[in-house]
């Protein structure tokens, strides 16, 4: 049994114009121990995935459809008290903004404590202490620092913060959402190394969130690529880098050495990604694809097996001979559908 599995998850968010389907058919798997990330650019529904996991999603997000099990039982069927218990203690979330992660009218000792204390009962206090000690110390923070409230911290100390009091319950799962990027890169690594260690210790998974692929290169075992909203491609970290095979993935590996400060790079892409509130009905990238054609607008792709990968590509089979040998010229992403369709009329 996997600790996590999530199959046909579809995460819709109530809107005037009707539901964005912000997550839509997503199915993966992650193992004790390992850790996914998840990439994609701004608004491909990376968060919602992680908060419906979690079981935070805003009022106007619900899950349409499918399943996600944590250690065998389904979550979308949980009473809230049950999703709750997993919080913290099994689960715990470093989002992308500690600030409304944290409570302004505690001090973060008392928010930790607090924490440990609701979910661990039997905790003595000396111990609660020596956890919030410990955890200060291994996130980079000075103890002393503990009895401060969230303002008195600089938005990095309060990211870290975060990050002692995700941990301090040691959860199997820590979805890990931009985790680091709020912090500068030499902090990003220590910060990521000591993730590692804690990681290693209790043995916990993670789904790491981010647009920064060195993140990526850093933690993970496994990646998942999201285009608006869906899966366009998953499998071994090496394979994503190396061979991807999801025309996306292609195209985003070409920002990947400058992809460190924003997603204002991975739109070396040209365009941008579809609405959600009334998606294309076939291929989600087709718009934007050097490789698209009428079939990728008409029909949703299956997933193809390509080497260890899971790709959403009609076709992935020829993209070694059709792709990949023009995929370095920076022409092949800035074409855009109608210079392609004048190119094509020229051409016959
Ligand atoms: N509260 C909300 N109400 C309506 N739409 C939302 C809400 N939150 C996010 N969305 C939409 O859902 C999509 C996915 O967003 P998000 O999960 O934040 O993407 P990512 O984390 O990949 O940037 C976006 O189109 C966004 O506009
Ligand atoms: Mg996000």
């Amino acid at each position: 049994m996997s600790l996590l599995e999530v199959e046909n998850l579809e995460v819709y968010y109530e809107t005037e114009e009707g539901p964005a389907q912000a997550v839509d058919d997503v199915s993966f798997t992650l193992e004790e121990g390992e850790n996914l990330g998840i990439v994609g650019e701004s608004g491909c529904g990376k968060t919602t995935l992680a908060k419906a996991i979690i079981g935070i999603l805003p009022d106007a997000g619900y899950v349409n459809g499918g399943t996600i099990r944590f250690k065998g039982d389904d979550m979308t069927e949980m009473t809230g008290e049950q999703r709750r218990r997993l919080k913290w203690e099994e689960i715990s979330m470093i989002a992308q903004s500690a600030m409304n992660s944290l409570d302004p009218v505690y001090t973060i000792r008392e928010q930790i404590v607090e924490a440990i204390e609701t979910h661990r009962p039997g905790t003595g206090r000396t111990e609660s202490q020596q956890i919030v000690t410990s955890m200060f110390e291994l996130v980079g923070l000075d103890p002393d620092r503990a009895d401060d409230y969230p303002h008195q911290f600089s938005g990095g100390m309060r990211q870290r913060a975060m990050i002692a009091m995700a941990l301090a319950l040691e959860p199997s799962l820590i979805l890990a959402d931009e985790p680091t990027t709020a912090l500068d890169v030499i902090m990003q690594d220590q910060i990521l190394k000591r993730i590692s260690q804690i990681q290693d210790e209790i043995r916990s998974s993670m789904l790491v969130i981010t647009h920064d692929v060195s993140v990526v290169a850093e933690t993970c075992d496994r990646v998942l690529v999201m285009y608006a909203g869906k899966v366009a491609e998953e499998g071994p970290v090496e394979e994503i880098f190396n061979q991807p095979y999801h025309p996306y993935t292609i195209g985003l590996k070409r920002a990947f050495p400058n992809i460190r400060k924003t997603d204002q790079d991975l739109l070396s892409i040209k365009g941008y990604p579809p609405e959600l509130i009334d998606p294309p009905q076939g291929c989600r990238f087709a718009e934007r694809c050097p490789m698209a054609d009428e079939r990728c607008r008409e029909e949703e792709p299956e997933a193809h097996y390509m080497n260890d990968l899971r790709t959403y590509c009609h076709y992935a089979e020829d993209i070694d001979r059709e792709l990949r040998p023009r995929a370095d010229d920076p022409k092949t992403w800035r074409q855009t559908e109608a210079a392609r369709a004048v190119q094509e009329v020229g051409d016959d």
